[in-house]
C-alpha cells in the first residue's frame, strides 16, 4: 500500500479546487484529475489524521459504480491514463490508485439526493410535517424505516462552510429547465434503485446518496464527481439494521464513537485519532470495497 496522503501538491497541473476529501486539478482544457486523499471528515470538520487506504478505496468504489451503472447513464470516465495526465513519475507515484482522469463537464447546480430510508434531516422533516421535502409519506413511520419507495430530494450546492439547502423539484426546474430537471430526477432514482438492490445482496444498505451530473458540449447528461461511496452516501451494515434505532455508519462508526468520548466542540481544528481507531476505520473502508466489488 502507498503512503497515506493528507494533501496532494502537484506542480505540473493547476489546482482548481480542494474539497474536504478530494483535490481537483485541470488537465488541459477538457479533463480533470480527481485525487482522493486519505483525509477524513467528521461532523463536517476535516481531521488531522489520515486514514490509510481510504482514498484508494473511495476511488475504486466510484469507478466500480460508474462502470456498473453505465447502462443507465454515461459518466465522466475519460480515455486518458494517469501517466498521460501526469508524465513525471515522481509526481505521479503518490497518486497511483487514488486518482481518476475525467472529462471536464458543465456541472449542474443540483445535488441529486435520493433517499430510501428515513434518517437525518428527512426524519426531522417527517416528524414536523409528515413529509420529506414535500414528498407525502404514510403516517406512523419510525426512525430509519425503509420508505415505501425511494424519493428524490434535491438540494443546491452550498458555498464553502454552509450546509446544502433542500429545494423542491420546481426550483431545480427553474435552474436548469423542466426537461433536464425531470431527466436528472428520473436518472438519480434509477441509479439509486439499481445500486441499493445490488449493495443489499452484499450486506450493505445504502440509506441515501447524492449524485452530481454534468453536460457535455452536445448537452448529453453524464454522471460526474464521486458515485455511491461512503462519503457521498449513508452506508449501514444490513445484518444489524433495525427500524427505530439510528443505525451505525458502516465506515465512520469508530471515528464518531471516539469523538463522542472527547470534550470537543465539533468545531475546527479537529483532534488527532488514536492508532486503533485509524486501524479499525481503515478495515471498515476495505470491507466496504470488498463486499461491494469483491476486490481487496
Ligand atoms: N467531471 C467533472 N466535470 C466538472 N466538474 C466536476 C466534475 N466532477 C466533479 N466536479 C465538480 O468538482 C467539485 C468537487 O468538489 P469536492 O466534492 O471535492 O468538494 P466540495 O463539494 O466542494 O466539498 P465536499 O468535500 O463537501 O464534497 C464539485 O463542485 C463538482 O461539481
Ligand atoms: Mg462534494
Amino acid at each position: 500500500m502507498s503512503q497515506p496522503l493528507l494533501q496532494s501538491h502537484l506542480t505540473s497541473l493547476p489546482l482548481i479546487h480542494r474539497g474536504k476529501v478530494r483535490d481537483l486539478y485541470a488537465v488541459g482544457e477538457d479533463h480533470l484529475l480527481i485525487v482522493t486523499t486519505d483525509r477524513i471528515s467528521a461532523f463536517d470538520v476535516i481531521l488531522p489524521t489520515p486514514i490509510p487506504g481510504k482514498g484508494e478505496v473511495l476511488t475504486k468504489i466510484s469507478e466500480f459504480w460508474f462502470r456498473k451503472l453505465e447502462h443507465i447513464v454515461p459518466n465522466q470516465l475519460a480515455d486518458m491514463s494517469l501517466a498521460e495526465a501526469v508524465p513525471d513519475a515522481a509526481e505521479r507515484a503518490p497518486l497511483e490508485g487514488r486518482s481518476l482522469v475525467v472529462k471536464r463537464l458543465k456541472a449542474l447546480p443540483i445535488e441529486a439526493v435520493v433517499r430510501g430510508y428515513l434518517i437525518g434531516s428527512g426524519w426531522k422533516d417527517y416528524q414536523k410535517t409528515g413529509q420529506v421535502c414535500g414528498n407525502p409519506l404514510p403516517a406512523g413511520l419510525q426512525l430509519a424505516d425503509r420508505l415505501p419507495q425511494p424519493i428524490y430530494t434535491p438540494s443546491t450546492k452550498a458555498a464553502v462552510g454552509d450546509h446544502d439547502e433542500n429545494v423542491d423539484f420546481d426550483y431545480t426546474a427553474e435552474l436548469v429547465g423542466p426537461e433536464l430537471a425531470a431527466q436528472v430526477r428520473q436518472t438519480a432514482l434509477a441509479l439509486y434503485k439499481a445500486a441499493a438492490e445490488y449493495a443489499l445482496e452484499r450486506g450493505i444498505i445504502i440509506a441515501d446518496t447524492k449524485f452530481e451530473f454534468g453536460l457535455d458540449d452536445e448537452g448529453v447528461l453524464h454522471l460526474i464527481d464521486e458515485a455511491l461511496t461512503p462519503d457521498s452516501s449513508r452506508f449501514w451494515p444490513a445484518d444489524t439494521y433495525r427500524p427505530g434505532i439510528s443505525p451505525p455508519s458502516f465506515d465512520k462508526q469508530f471515528v464518531r464513537d471516539y469523538l463522542e468520548t472527547l470534550d470537543w466542540n465539533k468545531q475546527a481544528p479537529g483532534p488527532e485519532l488514536p492508532p486503533e481507531v485509524v486501524q479499525k476505520t481503515t478495515e471498515k473502508y476495505r470491507e466496504a470495497l470488498l463486499r461491494l466489488t469483491g476486490a481487496s
